[in-house]
């Protein structure tokens, strides 16, 4: 069994496990993931777009399993940081198969790419070009980002594709930092690689952007003589996290992307370059589950229900105001009949879960509330603010738990506080 169902007893059950029983097994809070959902969705993905390279995002979720999870599925893999690179190396990802991101790359990310053989390291600008021409030992294929200057309209602390923002290239100088890889013999200029923005949810942006790209493929060849063989679109595409939002329309951005691609290569007289995109968050949101234990509801203004976790395991309220569902799970109630703000346990008031969602009115200490599509920049983006441990991770599928990441516990928390 796989999936997220809701049994006669009003237990969710997420991969054939209930939801008490992982609570009861794992403590709360506890972040759980469905392996069969991960593995879907990159499928999907490789169903929807055949031939191009998808490659997993992984700063919306790394952990050994996950990395192999998303490769057994046919998909690469893209990393920012030594960190990362450390998790996908452990997870024997095959180094070709990695990708290296960053605006700001330190020698020891650059160092521990390198090391890794990774597949492609993506150039942010011309500063790094040189620093990184030095530490490769032998040639490595890099691709330049750039900025399109294409507005995502999504929330501006995940917009980067208009002009102002820290990622990439501007357009207009291009040509020089082509020039300036292409006078490297080290480095094997391969594409151009642009990421608009994180929740996008109108697949146009990204047909937008693609004509852009290819337009400037060509003012490259025009510019600097050089044909370029490859085009990666990033990854952004928006996932549903409440019943508002609108469903992101997978097989119509394939389309659109594709033809808009074709279109302006044939009207441009370019070679089809070969496809790549970095889809993190549609890859593991959906997958996700956060359980919290109820600790005390308090009348005021609002009822204010307050979980055992908060803004430390889920920062993304807090950041960018984004919107959850929330339900009671594990037992059978009155059906969602008051409105309430599910606040965290932390020192702020701004740690608030969800403001204003429905939940029944016998909401009580000790009762147990599921927060979906958590699977993405959660676990990834969680702190131990105020010394709250941050959750365990585990997956779940075909009526199984595993656990995947252990919550941190105090001796976790003191280990590093070496200075007595
Ligand atoms: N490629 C690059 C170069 C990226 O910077 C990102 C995300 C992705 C791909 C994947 O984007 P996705 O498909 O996951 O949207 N913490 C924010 C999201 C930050 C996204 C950062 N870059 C949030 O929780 O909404």
């Amino acid at each position: 069994p796989t999936g997220t169902t809701i049994d006669a007893h009003g237990d969710l059950v997420l991969g054939g496990v209930r939801a008490t029983e992982l609570a009861a097994r794992f403590g709360t809070p506890v972040d759980v993931l469905d392996e069969a959902q991960v593995r879907a969705a990159c499928r999907a993905y490789r169903d929807a777009l055949p031939g191009a390279e998808i490659s997993y995002a992984s700063k919306a979720l790394l952990t050994r399993a996950v990395a192999r999870w998303v490769t057994e599925e046919g998909c690469a893999l893209d990393v920012c940081s030594a960190g990362e690179v450390a998790v996908a190396v452990r997870a024997g990802v095959p180094g070709e198969r990695i990708t290296l991101h960053g605006n700001a790359k330190t020698p020891d990310d650059l160092k521990a790419a390198l090391r890794a053989g990774v597949g492609r390291i993506v150039i942010d600008s011309a500063g790094e070009i040189e620093q990184l021409a030095a530490l490769v030992p032998g040639r490595q294929q890099v691709l330049i980002r750039v900025t399109p200057e294409v507005d995502a309209h999504t929330h501006t602390s995940i917009t980067t594709g208009v002009a102002d923002q820290k990622f990439g290239v501007l357009p207009s100088m291009l040509a020089d930092v082509v020039r300036a890889v292409a006078a490297r013999p080290n480095l094997a200029l391969a594409g151009l690689h642009c990421h608009i923005g994180s929740q996008v949810r109108r697949p146009s942006d990204y047909e937008t952007a693609a004509r852009r790209m290819v337009a400037l493929l060509a003012a490259v060849r025009d510019e600097c003589g050089m044909t370029l063989g490859q085009l990666n679109l990033g990854g952004g595409q928006a996932v549903r996290y409440v019943t508002d939002d609108p469903e992101f329309d997978l097989a119509g951005y394939a389309r659109r992307v594709t033809v808009a691609i074709a279109y302006e290569c044939d009207r441009l007289r370019f070679p089809l370059p070969h496809l790549g995109i970095e889809p993190g968050r549609s890859i593991v949101a959906r997958a996700g589950t956060t359980l919290y234990r109820v600790v005390s509801v308090k009348h005021g203004v609002r009822t204010f229900v307050a979980v055992d976790g908060g803004m430390s395991d889920n920062p993304r309220p807090a950041l960018y105001g984004a919107p959850y569902t929330v339900r009671l799970v594990g037992r059978r109630s009155r059906t969602p009949d008051r409105r309430v703000a599910v606040v965290g346990r932390h020192c702020e008031a701004g740690d608030v879960l969800a403001g204003d969602v429905p939940l029944p009115g016998d909401v009580h200490p000790g009762d147990l509330l599921a927060v979906a599509c958590t699977g993405a920049y959660h676990h990834s983006m969680a702190s131990s603010y105020n010394l709250v441990g941050r959750p365990p991770l585990v997956a779940v599928g075909g009526g199984h738990a595993n656990l995947l990441v252990r919550g941190e516990t105090e001796d976790d928390l003191l280990a590093r506080d070496v200075g007595a």
